[in-house]
């Protein structure tokens, strides 16, 4: 179905550096509104995907088109304020607290302070962080779960229509993940982004993706609803569906 594609990707070519080739024609196309997750091995090229996005790296050949629009075309301020983007590594300002961190980008679209502070206190709340707790606290001052949090939170705050989150949720204890994945889906639920999120594990591209894409080789080898790409029987998608199927044969076992 040709519905108003946010984001599209075709036959998008690029070489970095070193490591030469890593994406080799890759075609995506992505709807407004839809959660699509990308998993792959380390290396294969997703945040390359993700910066390729949001205009920080332009295609060797090919097309990256953001609303209609070839990120060659857009203005680098202009595409970025639509797009929040919550980095690999999170990349908090250690020298800010956590209010001033997430009011990083409003403030630099020059809002007035108070219109800042109420959206501060607003994403700050969505992601389960209450701002009477948290705001005036410094990054060292929180756990890894609250870090990434606070990024998902600044990355919200200007309210734009397209989110990029690369590995939102790395390095956390499952419990804890789990959270964070009810409270994304619940955040989806309530304000209807386009969202692009990079993992490598599948279990959490099925338990947040609407479709999950699998990046091989330099290519998407595979992009369908989780319901069907469990079914696939790709040699590139398999060994990613793996650690599901041993941890849902245990669970078989003890029942
Ligand atoms: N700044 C850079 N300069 C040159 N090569 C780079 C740069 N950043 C990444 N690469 C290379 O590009 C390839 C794709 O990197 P990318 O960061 O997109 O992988 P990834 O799929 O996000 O991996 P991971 O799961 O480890 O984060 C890798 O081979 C990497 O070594
Ligand atoms: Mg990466």
């Amino acid at each position: 179905m040709e519905t108003s594609a946010a984001i599209e990707l075709r036959g998008v070519h690029l070489s970095r550096g070193a490591a030469g080739s890593v994406l080799r024609g890759v075609n995506l196309s992505i709807c407004s509104g839809e959660t699509v997750a990308l998993v792959g091995r380390s290396g294969a090229g997703k945040s390359t995907i993700l910066k390729l996005i949001n205009g920080l790296l332009t295609a060797d050949a090919g097309h990256v088109i953001v609303d209609g629009r070839d990120t060659r075309e857009w203005n680098a301020y202009e595409l970025r304020r639509r797009i929040g983007y919550v980095l690999q590594d999170v990349g908090l300002f250690p020298h800010m607290t956590v209010a001033t961190n997430v009011g990083v980008v409003p403030r630099l679209l020059g809002w007035d302070p108070a219109r800042i502070d109420a959206r501060v206190d607003e994403v700050l709340a969505l992601v389960g962080l209450p701002a009477g707790v948290f705001a005036t606290r410094w990054p060292h001052e929180l756990s890894g779960g609250q870090r990434q949090r606070v990024g998902v939170a600044r990355a919200l705050a200007a309210d734009p229509p397209v989110l990029l989150m690369d590995e939102p949720f790395g390095a956390l204890d499952p419990v804890t993940r789990a959270e964070l994945h009810r409270e994304f889906r619940r955040i989806q639920a309530e304000v209807r982004k386009t969202v692009v999120i990079v993992t490598h594990d599948m279990g959490e591209a099925f338990a947040l993706g609407s479709r999950v894409g699998v990046l091989a080789d330099g290519a998407i080898a595979e992009i369908a609803s989780p319901a069907r790409l469990a079914r696939s029987m790709d040699p590139r998608v398999r060994p990613l569906l793996e650690p599901l199927f041993e941890a849902g044969a245990l669970v078989g076992r003890e029942a």
